[in-house]
């Protein structure tokens, strides 16, 4: 089912001035990606903070952004948190590992609010987990050119080697659901190759849909390698920021409320629900379709 949120005119003049006087601890968390793939940043946040209410934006309309320039993911970016801004959020998840390297610093200038990303929290973790200073990161070719992950990585432990891998192919077969085939095992090998090679001890899920194929990619190499998934790692540093804020919701949710996470996307709102109701450890309803171009 899909409907059609209309009339964006003038909403993003009218945003910094109105959102920030009714932000409470009760509002909810606005969390963007460029599609699909960010539903697994959800998902950890709805398992580990279950009092937090949820507005998610999809831009399934635009998606990949992992092929996309900067100064597009940048302005793809900002016409989402505007579009949030609206929804009378109190912090920003970039769900998105893409958009975090690219546009983090853009989104933090304008929104306002606290914003955090998932490169961070999973670099952070990285370096916390890695016992030869030896980490691999699989993400998408805009990722891993931005080098956002060696950055965070390098500015904690400059010993650290960082070796990464562009994965362009995975995104798309996780979103075919070939999630346990052998084909997908085939380009699983094939791109991780090199970094087995060079003895990476700890590896980066660094693209929002990769957490999906974690059983696949543990099953074809071992228990040796510590696994990071940064949509956890995110989950628990939200909470910790918030916290820290005093904009944590302490008041446990009434379970009969009818809707704690709101759904977005800019198209296509039916495969969106198929997707996010085979991931998500609730029943999503509808997603509405937001002209996010008029933002
Ligand atoms: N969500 C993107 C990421 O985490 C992957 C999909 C895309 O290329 O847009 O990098």
């Amino acid at each position: 089912m899909s409907e059609i949120v209309s009339d964006a005119s003038n909403v993003a003049a009218c945003v910094s001035n109105t959102v920030a006087e009714n932000v409470t601890a009760s509002s909810p968390i606005g969390v963007f990606d460029s599609g699909l793939g960010g539903l697994t940043v959800a998902r950890e946040i709805m398992r580990n903070l279950p009092n937090e209410r949820i507005v998610y934006f999809g831009d399934t309309a635009r998606v990949p952004y992992g092929n996309k320039s900067k100064n597009t993911i940048v302005r793809y970016s900002r016409q989402i948190v505007r579009f949030l801004k609206t929804q009378n959020i109190k912090a920003i998840v970039i769900a998105c590992n893409t958009a975090t390297a690219l546009a983090i610093d853009e989104v933090r200038e304008m929104a306002g609010i606290p914003v955090i990303g998932v490169i961070e929290p999973g670099a952070k973790m990285a370096v916390k987990a890695t016992a030869n200073k030896k980490v691999g990161v699989i993400a998408t070719r805009a990722t891993i050119h931005a080098m956002e992950y060696t950055n965070v990585i390098h500015r904690i432990d400059p010993e650290v080697k960082v070796l990464g891998q562009a994965c362009p192919m995975l995104v798309p077969l996780v979103e075919e659901g070939w999630i346990h085939d052998r084909i997908t095992d085939e380009v699983i090998l094939r791109y991780l190759d090199d970094l087995l090679e060079h003895g990476v001890d700890t590896l980066i899920l660094g693209c929002t849909h990769y957490p999906l194929l974690r059983s696949e990619i543990r099953k074809l190499i071992g228990d040796k390698i510590t696994l990071i998934n940064p949509a956890y790692e995110t989950a628990i540093e939200l909470g910790q920021m918030l916290e820290e804020k005093g904009l944590s919701n302490t008041t446990p949710r009434n379970l009969s409320e009818p809707h704690p996470y709101r759904f977005y996307v800019s198209d296509d709102a039916g495969r969106f629900t198929d997707f996010a109701n085979s991931i998500l450890p609730v029943d999503v309803k509808t997603a509405r379709i937001v002209p996010i171009e008029e933002y």
